[in-house]
């Protein structure tokens, strides 16, 4: 019996200006933070599946093993990913999440989300239960934001309450640079 819904977990790293990217869409080498990147790589090898957008995953030896859900307007409804037996290609305008999870045939489980800006900004309502958000003091004054609006008209804290979240915890992970892990979680 499949579950129609895994525990949803999104996990982004952003500069202080709330940015997970540059303008072009590369990943800026000062956000590159070795204690972050163990914590996302643990976290991701405890979840069941991924799910990305076209030019986003999570990167790492055990990528391609992953099993995954790739966003994408290039497909009706869910499809196989013609180049990964491991991945399903789902267009969320035409069709529900929990199509796409069933269609992955997996058990109960952990769908770990890794952006980008679209992907984070869509789960937002579809409803994570834990959203693991890693600040930075990086500058990238401008690029991709966590989520749609944030850095021109919203901050990230002001869109996870907008959404009815709530942060639970906050941990240094890496003193030196003072990097912060914030676990943001539906309030109640
Ligand atoms: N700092 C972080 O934590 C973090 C996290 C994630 C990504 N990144 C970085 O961000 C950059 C890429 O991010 P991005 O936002 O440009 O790209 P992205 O979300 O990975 O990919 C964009 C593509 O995904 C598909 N897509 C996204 N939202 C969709 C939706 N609602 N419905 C259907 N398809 C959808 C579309 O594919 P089609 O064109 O096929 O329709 C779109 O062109 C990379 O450098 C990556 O490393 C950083």
């Amino acid at each position: 019996m499949t579950s129609r819904r895994p525990h949803i977990e999104g996990f982004a790293i952003i500069s202080r200006e709330g940015m997970i990217a540059a303008s072009d869409g590369s990943f800026p080498e000062n956000l590159k933070i070795p204690a972050d990147q163990k914590f996302y790589q643990d976290s991701v090898d405890r979840a069941a599946a991924v799910a990305n957008g076209r030019h986003s995953s999570e990167g790492g030896p055990k990528e391609a093993a992953r099993r995954r859900i790739v966003l994408t307007r290039r497909v009706e409804r869910v499809v196989p990913d013609p180049d990964n037996t491991n991945a399903i290609l789902w267009n969320p305008a035409s069709a529900p999440f929990e199509e796409a999870w069933m269609k992955l045939n997996l058990e109960d489980g952990t769908l770990a989300v890794v952006g980008g800006t679209d992907v984070f900004g869509l789960f937002l309502n579809i409803g994570y239960d834990v959203f693991f958000l890693t600040r930075t003091e990086a500058s990238v004054p401008r690029g991709r934001p966590v989520f749609p609006g944030v850095g021109k008209n919203a901050t990230p804290e002001e869109v996870f309450a907008r959404h009815g979240m709530v942060l639970r915890a906050t941990r240094m992970l890496d003193p030196a640079t003072n990097t912060r892990l914030e676990e943001w979680v539906p309030k109640g």
